[in-house]
């Protein structure tokens, strides 16, 4: 950081100081008691000497009784090294567009924990999901401000109730994961204002303990020394009172405290050279003051000493099943083909099927407690095994010693290798016949690393690494006999050698497992072949397809990967009875959707997924869930398809569609979407009628006209002024979430917040004039609207 920057964050930091916060000495105030190290101590992550694998720690300053402190990930169950609940992936939670599941799901987040020997939870995430293919989109609450804000203040809420500090992140507009340490974020300050921020902002006034600072820059300035973000619009004009921490390894400079940044985890690369910065008068010993009395504040708000209630694994699983019911959606269901009528003649098709996909990857990654797989839950109803076939071939068979200079690479099972093996094969691989290979390297036991402790390189390039935390190729599903599978498609030429390295470097405590793979252009076929049968001799195909979203990197597309769309599209023309059952973290394209019968997203539902996902099929449970993104037909559609907006040019990513994010882009450029915000179809049906609206009040009729019990999200949308300012949008301005019986009615009153009628221009401006009310059950299907003059 430069020196006049650094006076310029000087100024800043002392406007910061509130007169409350700098009142010292006053009795009951720790801080004053500390020495400069002890305050220091506070403020940056230490090693944990008792580590529960959780993300970050604090020692504390035991001897003024302030505990040491633990902080652990995050959005979709407790990250530590032993098994938690894995709740449905949030993006899910977004789904059912109901603040009251979100304060539950927050509370189940708590409780664990707090059971769990936790004391911050990094967690709600509430980037508004901006490019379809971003990686992180399953971890965050969807596309739109209003409906984000909502859930985020209510699970918020939920998880501070249960005696956990919320850590609302990532601060602000980082909207994807190419780049992410580096890449800025140019974005004006009406958008930021309107649509990345206010999210934030409420879950800021929801009461939240803690904000984390994003990795990217925003408008060129890292977000963890961003005194505009950190100190102006934070702490100025929300009045934030908790503190901020960085991201895990997002702090650049000790002057970072200037700008408003509290805490640098998960060390003190920065922030213990603080001690010095302060003897040396660089850095006043107020600002380390303000920011050591912030966190005490908190750590104070939740109370000491804890109490750690003993974990509640049932009835947790219960609210994780609830939950993965609640957020399903029902996208298409041509002749009512859902709900099956029982498993007569169903054959299931797909490797989500049989290797549940519980969460996606990266941070949020949770070791379930258990998961049974959705083949499973429906054998269970159907009291018989259903017939399967994979579709696409996930596992490939060992590598034939024909191909290999070494002979086969498979130590697995009874032929494993002692715990605490370290070993390198290096030798050739000669494929047979040309052709696209993908090829796989498996195992388990192996040393916990970021990069994965079993590795495969080819000719120098890495194909694959196992348990890699980021990158390293390596699958969130198991292999079927379990064991961890990383690799990708090389291209090989008939009769070529190329040379291949593996290293392996086992765990002291588990036998080490390795093996080489790989799935041949024939077994893929084989693989298609197979699934086409069996989908010709069943009458009703369950066909499940995925995605793996991952932090760390975003999908290359928005196809399915792994060569699915063929086998989708050739099963759905052997079996027009059809079901495709999704497991993918956010949209994805359809080229055969009209083919099938019926389309359900189920996310990656947790560990009860599977069955939530059997009762949904079977309509032991109705499906209430809608869209909270929009599914575009093509990657080209998507409002961040030019490369200067996603991922950016030379470093910076360029906002410019401006508020024009999601559904109000395809509104506004009038692009038809695969399906819409808002979309989500239901057993039952719902008729709308009496729509009523006085003044910011808007009233009218909904009714279960059909014959099964079922959740609506009634939507209300409000269309642009005629004429203002600046361009404006079609947005959602409230929904409510009503379960109703079949017949029953009810009166429906919601109202129109202030924010829907105005614009972000150095304060929010109410646009008073003629407004189109709009009445629906999606974003594109709105079944009553009024013009009334609003103000
Ligand atoms: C980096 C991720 O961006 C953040 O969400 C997470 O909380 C930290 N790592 C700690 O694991």
């Amino acid at each position: 950081m430069d020196v006049d920057r650094r006076t310029l964050l000087l100024a800043t930091a002392a406007v910061a100081l509130s007169p409350a916060l700098t009142a010292t000495a006053s009795t009951g105030d720790p801080v004053s008691r500390m020495t400069l190290e002890e305050k220091v101590s506070l403020l940056h992550g230490a090693t944990d000497p008792a580590s529960l694998g959780q993300a970050g720690y604090l020692p504390g300053v035991p001897r003024l009784g302030i505990p040491e402190v633990r902080l652990t990930d995050g959005p979709a169950g407790i990250r530590v090294t032993r098994p938690a609940t894995a709740l449905p992936a949030p993006v899910a939670l977004a789904a059912t567009f109901d603040p009251a599941t979100a304060r539950d799901y927050g509370r189940v987040l708590g409780e664990e924990g707090r059971s769990l020997g936790q004391d911050v939870l990094l967690a709600p995430m509430t980037n508004i999901v901006r490019v379809p293919q971003a990686g992180r989109n399953f971890e965050t609450l969807g596309e739109d401000p209003l409906l984000a804000g909502e859930l985020v203040a209510a699970e918020v809420r939920g998880i501070q109730e249960a005696g956990l500090i919320a850590t609302v992140k990532h601060y602000a507009a980082n909207n994807f994961e190419n780049g992410r340490q580096t890449v800025s974020a140019d974005v004006d300050e009406r958008t930021l204002r309107e649509i990345y921020l206010p999210a934030f902002e409420a879950a800021v006034r929801a009461g939240a303990g803690a904000v984390m600072a994003s990795y990217n820059r925003v408008n060129g300035v890292y977000a963890s020394e961003n005194a505009h973000l950190l100190t102006e619009i934070l702490r100025g004009d929300w009045g934030f009172r908790g503190f901020v921490m960085s991201d895990w390894g997002a702090t650049h400079s000790t002057e970072a405290i200037l700008a408003g940044l509290d805490m640098e985890m998960p060390s003190g690369t920065y922030f213990a050279a603080l001690v010095t910065a302060v003897r040396e008068g660089r850095i006043p010993e107020s600002v380390v003051d303000t920011a050591a009395r912030r966190v005490v504040t908190q750590l104070r708000r939740f109370g000491t000493p804890k109490t750690r209630p003993p974990l509640d694994r049932a009835g947790h699983a219960r609210a994780a099943r609830r939950f993965a019911a609640a957020g399903a959606v029902l996208l298409r269901n041509e002749n009512a083909v859902l709900p099956l009528t029982g498993l007569r003649s169903v054959a299931v098709i797909g490797p989500t099927a049989r290797s549940p996909l519980v969460g996606g990857g990266g941070s949020a990654h949770v070791v379930p407690e258990y998961a049974e797989s959705p083949l499973d839950a429906l054998a269970r109803r159907a009291g018989r095994p259903l017939p399967y076939a994979p579709g696409v071939d996930l596992d490939g068979v060992p590598v034939p010693a024909s191909a290999l200079s070494t002979g086969t690479i498979d130590f697995t099972g009874s032929a494993a290798l002692p715990a605490g093996t370290t070993r390198t094969w290096t030798g050739t691989l000669t494929a047979p016949e040309t052709g696209d290979y993908d090829l796989r390297i498996q195992g388990s036991g192996a040393v916990q690393s970021f990069q994965g402790g079993i590795s495969l390189t080819l000719d120098g390039t890495r194909i694959g690494s196992v348990g890699a935390i980021f990158g390293g190729n390596s699958r969130l599903l198991a292999t079927g006999d379990g064991l961890g599978n990383a690799g990708t498609v090389v291209h090989l030429e008939a009769g070529q050698p190329h040379q291949f390295t593996i290293t392996a470097t086992g765990a002291a405590d588990t036998p080490l497992q390795v093996r080489l793979a790989w799935v041949t252009p024939a077994r893929r076929q084989q693989a298609l072949d197979e699934a086409v049968a069996l989908a010709r001799s069943a009458r009703t195909v369950l066909l499940f397809a995925f995605n793996e979203g991952t932090e760390g990197q975003d999908r290359p597309g928005l196809a399915l990967p792994d060569n699915q769309d063929p086998v989708v599209a050739a099963v759905a023309a052997a079996n027009s009875r059809t079901v495709v059952v999704l497991n993918t973290g956010d949209p994805v394209t359809m080229p055969w959707l009209d083919r099938t019968a019926a389309v359900l997203q189920m996310w990656y539902p947790g560990q009860e997924g599977a069955d939530a996902t059997a009762a949904l099929l079977l309509g032991e449970a109705n499906p209430g869930g809608k869209l909270p993104v929009t599914y575009p037909k093509r990657e080209a559609d998507a409002p961040t398809a030019p490369p200067e907006r996603y991922p950016g040019v030379n470093g910076h990513a360029r906002y410019s569609e401006g508020i024009f994010v999601g559904y109000r882009h395809y509104d506004a450029h009038h692009v038809e979407p695969l399906f819409s915000f808002g979309h989500g179809l239901s057993y039952t049906r719902f008729h709308y009628s009496d729509l009523s609206v006085h003044g910011r009040q808007v009233e009218f009729l909904l009714r279960n006209t059909g014959d099964r019990a079922g959740a609506e999200v009634a939507q209300v949308y409000l269309g642009p002024p005629a004429s203002a300012p600046v361009p404006m949008a079609r947005q959602l301005a409230a929904f409510a979430r009503v379960e109703l019986r079949p017949g029953e009615s009810r009166r429906i009153r919601l109202e129109l917040p202030g924010r829907a009628l105005s614009y972000w221009s150095g304060g929010w401006r109410v646009v008073p004039g003629d407004r189109e009310v709009q009445v629906g059950s999606s974003s594109r299907d709105i079944r009553l609207n009024r013009t009334v003059f609003v103000h």
